[in-house]
C-alpha cells in the first residue's frame, strides 16, 4: 500500500480509538468512508485517470477502504461489548444474597383477649363502649360514691395530669373502667327519657367498656398500665343472682371449660353494695386448685345510680371490673405480666 493510503488507514485507526460512543465512532467514520470521507474523494478522483492508473490506484484505495472497514467493526464491537460490560455491572443481581422474609403480623395476645371478651358479651346481648383515658376526678372518685379524702381512694392511688379540672381536682389517668358506667348511662339518658315518655318500659342498660387503666403500681403481676373490662347490667330487677350467671357464663365459654368453678368472695367498693371478688378455680391442668382473682363485682350502689341521672328504685343490677391481662396469662400460661408489654418478638410471634 502507498504511504499516503497506511496514514489514512492510521488515522482512521486512531479516530475510531478515540470514539468513546457509538455516535462518536459513526462521526468518526463519516470523515473516512462517509460521502465526502476522504476514502470517498479519492475514489471521486479516480475518474480523471487512465485505465492502467484507475486499475493500480483503485485497488490501492479499496484495499484502504476494507482496512478502515475492519477497524470500524472492530471498534464497534468493542464498545458494544464494553456497553454491555457496564450495564451487567450496574444491574448487578447477587442471587447468594438470602431473600428479606416478610413475616406474617398478629394481634397481641391481650388484643386477642379483648377481642373474645367483646364477642361472647355481645351474644349475651350487651353494648361495647368506649371512654377516655384521661378521666375528671369527679367520673373517676366522686360519681362512684368515692369522695375526695375518702379513705377508699387510696385502693386506687393513680397518676394525675398536670390540667385542672371545673372542680378545681386535676385530672388522672383513669385507676379503673367503672367511670365507664356512669358516662355510658349519661351518654343514653335522653334515649331512657324519651322511652319512658312513650309509655315504654325502661330500656335495660346492658354494657361492657374494655380499655386501658392507670396505677401506680409495677412488679411481675401488676403493670402501671393494664386492661381492665367493665361490665354493667341495670334492669328493673337484675339481681347477683344474674351476675353469677352471666360471669360463670362467661368463664366457661372464655376458657372453654365447663370444668370451672367461681367462688364469690364478699369484699368492699364505694359504688358497690353488697361487692364480691370473683375468684376461678381450674379442676384439671397446670393451675388446678388455686383460686386465681379475676374481677370485682357488686350490685351498683344506689348513689350511683343517682349519679347516673336514674331512680334508684327503678335501676337495680350489678357492675363487674375484670382483668383482661390476668384472663390471658392464664389462657396462655404466662407467668408475667411484663412480658405483655416488652414488644419482644420472640414471646408475641407465638401468638399469631
Ligand atoms: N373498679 C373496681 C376495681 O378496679 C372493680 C369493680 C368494678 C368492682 C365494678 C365492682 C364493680 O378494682
Amino acid at each position: 500500500m502507498k504511504p499516503e493510503f497506511d496514514s489514512i488507514v492510521a488515522s482512521a485507526r486512531a479516530a475510531f480509538g478515540q470514539a468513546g460512543t457509538p455516535a462518536e465512532l459513526e462521526n468518526a467514520k463519516a470523515q473516512f468512508i462517509g460521502k465526502s470521507g476522504r476514502i470517498t474523494e479519492l475514489m471521486k478522483g479516480l475518474a480523471a485517470l487512465s485505465v492502467e492508473e484507475k486499475k493500480s490506484r483503485g485497488a490501492a484505495i479499496n484495499q484502504a477502504k476494507q482496512a478502515i472497514e475492519a477497524a470500524l467493526t472492530e471498534r464497534r464491537q468493542a464498545l458494544a461489548d464494553a456497553e454491555l460490560e457496564a450495564q451487567l455491572k450496574a444491574e448487578a443481581l447477587d442471587v447468594s444474597l438470602p431473600g428479606r422474609i416478610r413475616e406474617p403480623g398478629g394481634l397481641h395476645p391481650v388484643s386477642l383477649t379483648l377481642e373474645r371478651i367483646e364477642q361472647i358479651f355481645a351474644s349475651m346481648g350487651f353494648d361495647v363502649a368506649d371512654g377516655p383515658e384521661i378521666e375528671s376526678d369527679w367520673h373517676s372518685f366522686t360519681s362512684l360514691n368515692n369522695p375526695p379524702n375518702h379513705p377508699a381512694r387510696s385502693m386506687q392511688d393513680t397518676f394525675y395530669v398536670d390540667i385542672d379540672g371545673d372542680d378545681g381536682i386535676p385530672y388522672n389517668l383513669r385507676p379503673h373502667t367503672s367511670p365507664m358506667q356512669v358516662r355510658y348511662a349519661h351518654a343514653h339518658i335522653k334515649r331512657y327519657a324519651q322511652a319512658v315518655k312513650r309509655g315504654e318500659p325502661m330500656p335495660e342498660i346492658r354494657v361492657i367498656a374494655p380499655g386501658r387503666t392507670y396505677r401506680v403500681d409495677s412488679d411481675a403481676t401488676h403493670s402501671p398500665m393494664f386492661h381492665q373490662c367493665e361490665g354493667l347490667w341495670l334492669g328493673e330487677n337484675v339481681s347477683f343472682k344474674d351476675l353469677k350467671v352471666v360471669f360463670t357464663d362467661f368463664c366457661r365459654t372464655f376458657f372453654e371449660s365447663d370444668d370451672l368453678a367461681l367462688r364469690f368472695r364478699p369484699s368492699f367498693f364505694p359504688f358497690t353494695e353488697p361487692s364480691a371478688e370473683i375468684d376461678i378455680q381450674f379442676q384439671s391442668g397446670p393451675l388446678a386448685g388455686r383460686w386465681l382473682e379475676v374481677a370485682g363485682s357488686g350490685q351498683v350502689h344506689p348513689q350511683v345510680v343517682r349519679n347516673m341521672g336514674l331512680d334508684p328504685e327503678k335501676h337495680i343490677g350489678f357492675a363487674f371490673g375484670m382483668g383482661p391481662d390476668r384472663l390471658t396469662m392464664l389462657r396462655y400460661g404466662v407467668n408475667d405480666l411484663r412480658l405483655f408489654f416488652d414488644g419482644d418478638i420472640r414471646f408475641l410471634k407465638q401468638f399469631r
